[in-house]
């Protein structure tokens, strides 16, 4: 039998290489940033809730923000869509700091139409970012997909049609891109050093408007009160 799939979420993988001196210098900074509010938590520190939300701000982010912005055309492209009519902004940057046995809870950021994570450091088994979604189209019966039903032998094996979540460990120097509205978590970080990650939220608009009705106009045409 073929299965024809439909309606997939796809979140989008590259690879943007650095300079080890140029890594040295924003892992330095992103360690001061971390040392100067952190809180011991079980929860990994994330420069968005700690002040730190314009990362992309900061002169010396400016290189590897050009980076990240080329592979952001290039997820848009994939979707086909024509980012010549768009404005296009880092809403906000941030870095994710993750000590040993440290994670992150699920989220979504749903202010936002993109998000991405970016692996400035990660060591091997510092911890993957899963996927979950609660709204499966191959649900034919209520969580029949959830992890408890694999437990019970019901499901024989995960696969991508009937899973609810799905885990990507990638290797440093990756990027991972996806909508901003999909759940998304991270796995306890077990390599014994520290992950860091630099995310950011992606806003989209119209540089034009005239005659479109669901995407966002620029907020240059827009009236303050
Ligand atoms: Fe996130």
């Amino acid at each position: 039998m073929k299965a024809l799939n439909l309606f997939p979420l796809t979140v989008a993988q590259d690879k943007i290489l650095i300079d080890e001196n140029e890594r040295k210098l924003l892992v330095d900074e992103i360690i001061r940033m971390q040392e100067n509010t952190n809180t011991n938590s079980e929860y990994a520190w994330t420069g968005d809730t700690k002040g730190y939300e314009f990362l992309f701000e900061n002169k010396i982010f400016k290189s590897i923000s050009n980076k990240i912005s080329n592979t952001i055309i290039k997820y848009l492209q994939l979707l086909e869509i024509n980012t010549k009519l768009l404005d296009i902004y880092y809403q906000r940057s941030w870095a994710t700091y993750t000590k040993n046995k440290q994670s992150i809870n699920f989220h979504t950021h749903a202010q936002s139409n993109i998000s991405f994570a970016y692996y400035l450091l990660k060591p091997p088994k510092s911890g993957g970012i899963i996927f979950r979604s609660n709204e499966l189209q191959n649900e034919i019966a209520k969580n029949i997909f959830t992890n408890s039903k694999l437990d019970k032998s019901l499901i024989n094996k995960p696969n991508a049609y009937n899973s609810d979540r799905s885990m990507f460990d990638l290797e440093q120097d990756s990027i991972i891109i996806f909508p901003s509205k999909t759940l998304h978590a991270t796995m306890p970080n077990q390599s014994g050093e520290p992950r860091i990650s630099i995310s950011g939220d992606i806003s989209i608009m119209l540089k034009d408007s005239d005659g479109f009705e669901h995407l966002m106009p620029n907020f240059k045409n827009w009236t303050k009160f």
